[in-house]
């Protein structure tokens, strides 16, 4: 049975996405039009550096959803996905980043809708809604960066402390923040994610006027591209990561150490799905099989 290009559960051979799960991300059951091809994508994205909000080195493009027509066309402004597509330097890139955001989402981390497209010349590309839209208004997102007041090329300078002092400062609900920061963080590592820096955690003024840590975004297991990639940043001064880092992160994000516990315990007992979705993802064999090693390895650490 094939999967659905959305959620990964099974669906008909000739259907490729799930009638609910289409109207979750376009809000009509059809699978849109697209307008561009891959190679013209590289010049559109490269056309829209600076001109979009968008920023980050893997090239993107902001789409809109011309309802009458039913297609995806490139915008300049005001778009409301952001597209993704295969990447030169970075093997099933689109495949990847939707499985992970997937996995992210079964460990109960808030996703924005998602989905892989088919483009024109038979190539996959990820597909994300954008999170700081609402109705036509742009929602302000101040990333990790921004709010540590430092310049975007030293998003790697930072740690996992840094990100939990940020929260508990920033967010209007700290504790609450901290806990779903915690969560995130011990995601990153479990799924072998050495790119969360941080430009890829954010803060986002919801239309209520509070701040809370954004919808996850760019979650990708760099191991598979890059063998034995560590974390982007460090947690307790080390990228060497057991059980008693995770705890005494926690501790740094001012959480009980049963709280901390049972978000370990959830994504151990998670393990049997989470193999589930990666067998049932687009990636290639190959990198499943390291994807679904890496998951057991660490959730066996997770819940020693
Ligand atoms: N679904 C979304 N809704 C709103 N904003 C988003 C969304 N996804 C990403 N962004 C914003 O766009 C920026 C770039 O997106 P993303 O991190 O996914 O791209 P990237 O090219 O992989 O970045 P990099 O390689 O620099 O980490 C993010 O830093 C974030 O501010
Ligand atoms: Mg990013
Ligand atoms: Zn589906």
């Amino acid at each position: 049975m094939a999967s659905c290009w959305a959620c990964l559960r099974p669906v008909d051979d000739d259907g490729r996405y799930h009638p609910a799960c289409l109207r979750n991300v376009f809000g009509v059951a059809r699978v849109p039009a697209i307008d561009v091809e891959l190679a013209k994508l590289h010049t559109f994205a490269l056309a829209m550096v600076g001109h979009t909000s968008l920023s980050g080195v893997q090239r993107k493009i902001s789409m809109r959803l011309e309802k009458e027509s039913r297609t995806l066309l490139v915008a300049t402004e005001g778009g409301q996905f952001i597209l993704k597509p295969q990447a030169q330097t970075f093997p099933a890139l689109p495949e990847n980043e939707h499985v992970s955001m997937r996995i992210a989402e079964r460990v109960g981390i808030q996703i924005p809708p998602c989905a892989l497209l088919e483009l024109k010349d038979g190539s996959r590309a990820y597909l994300v809604r954008r999170f700081d839209r609402v109705s036509g208004r742009k929602l302000l997102q101040e990333d990790f960066c921004q709010l540590a007041m430092k310049s975007p090329k030293d998003k790697y300078q930072g740690s996992a402390e840094l990100c939990a002092k940020l929260v508990l400062r920033y967010a209007t609900a700290p504790l609450i923040e901290a806990e779903r920061l915690f969560r995130l963080l011990v995601f990153a590592w479990w799924t072998g994610n050495g790119d969360m820096h941080l430009k890829n955690f954010s803060l986002l003024r919801g239309e209520d006027g509070n701040y809370r840590l954004s919808p996850a975004y760019d979650l990708v297991c760099t191991r598979l591209v890059i063998k034995g990639d560590e974390l982007a940043l460090p947690i307790g001064g080390t990228k060497r990561i057991g059980r008693r880092r995770l705890l005494a992160l926690a501790t740094q994000c001012q959480l009980p150490t049963r709280v901390a516990e049972r978000a370990l315990q959830d994504h151990a007992a998670a393990t049997a799905d989470v193999i589930d979705l990666i067998r049932a993802c687009l990636l290639p064999d190959e990198m499943k099989r390291e994807f679904v090693d890496l998951i057991r390895s660490r959730a066996a650490i997770l819940s020693r």
